[in-house]
């Protein structure tokens, strides 16, 4: 008999084609994320289960699936699965690494020349008819970023990527890691980014990008304290986890002015509530987090969640398994 597998929304068809062809599979309908209890009960017969970031997999959850083996994240970051529990109950739970940096790295560009050039309020400005002057001196001015001090809070793959990018804007790079790896000292050595400690880097820098997993320990890294150590002119962009920031510290910088600019993928709550103060400031550009939304990628990580939960059903190690002490 085949096993089963739940897929908890409809990911890229190169994905699911790869899994329906080996398992029995059931995708759940709706574009509204199933609850805990929905997922329970699609899933109370199955071997694998395919996950979303936002699917609240939790120890409730895993102890409701009998059967389970594998839980297959649909993402990098896996802050959503309680992994300790899936590990004590000896499921494997696997991610979709590497394939999303430089898609991640590029929208984290994209949000920092919005936010420094104003684009997205040019771009209102033009549309709301009150370009009424042909050319303005002082008109929607920004800051440069070509020669600023970048800083990278957030080492991994996707903060050195973002860092690769900068060289071409002749940037001064500072980095604040509490994991130094080689790939760094690369890094170091071939375009001169700086290690720097949390304090000195928000001071010294003009962008500040956030590049790190939410952990306990990086829960609301960014708070009132360290935004108020950032230059009121300096803009800060998240593309990582939401709750890496305290937002009502956020909201408070940026309507006094102490902040120019920020530029958000991630959220404390997703989706935003419709009633979130940020949504009436035009100092920020806001973006529904859509680190990883190129077609191309979308695809990749699809076929990559198959081929981990392939791997894990047929017993062999999948190829990105987030916690091999369980094997
Ligand atoms: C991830 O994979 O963790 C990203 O946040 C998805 O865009």
């Amino acid at each position: 008999m085949k096993q089963k597998v739940f897929v908890t929304r409809k990911v890229p068809q190169e994905g699911l084609d790869k899994i329906t062809k080996k398992f029995d599979v059931k995708v759940w309908p709706s574009e509204n994320p199933p609850s805990r209890n929905e997922i329970i009960e699609m899933a109370v017969d199955c071997q694998g289960l395919v996950t979303l970031l936002s699917d609240p997999i939790d120890s409730n959850l895993i102890n409701g699936l009998p059967n389970l083996k594998v839980i297959a994240q649909y993402a990098v970051g896996y802050d959503n699965i309680d992994v300790k529990e899936a590990t004590k109950r000896g499921i494997i739970v696997t991610n979709t690494p590497g394939v999303l940096t430089e898609t991640t790295a590029d929208l984290a560009w994209a949000l920092i020349m919005a936010v420094a050039r104003r684009i997205v309020e040019a771009d209102r400005f033009v549309r709301d008819r009150k370009w009424n002057v042909a050319w303005g001196p002082e008109t929607l001015l920004g800051i440069d970023i070509h020669g600023a001090t970048l800083g990278i809070i957030g080492m991994g793959r996707i903060g050195q990527a973002v860092a690769r990018r900068a060289q071409g804007f002749n940037m001064n790079i500072l980095y604040f890691t509490r994991s130094y790896n080689e790939s760094i000292a690369a890094l170091e050595n071939e375009i001169g980014v700086k290690s720097s400690n949390l304090e000195i880097l928000l001071r010294e820098s003009d962008i500040v990008s956030l590049h790190v997993p939410l952990t306990a320990e990086t829960h609301h890294l960014i708070g009132k304290k360290e935004l108020e150590m950032m230059k009121a002119d300096a803009i800060l962009v998240n593309t990582s986890r939401g709750q890496v920031i305290d937002q009502n510290a956020l909201y408070e910088a940026l309507s006094m002015g102490n902040l120019r600019g920020a530029g958000l993928d991630v959220y404390q709550e997703e989706p935003i509530s419709k009633k979130d103060p940020l949504l009436a400031l035009d100092n920020v550009v806001l973006v529904p987090h859509i680190g990883s939304a190129s077609m191309n990628t979308r695809a990749t990580m699809s076929i990559i969640c198959a081929k981990n939960i392939i791997a894990a059903l047929n017993g062999e190690t999948p190829p990105n398994i987030v916690n091999p002490e369980v094997l």
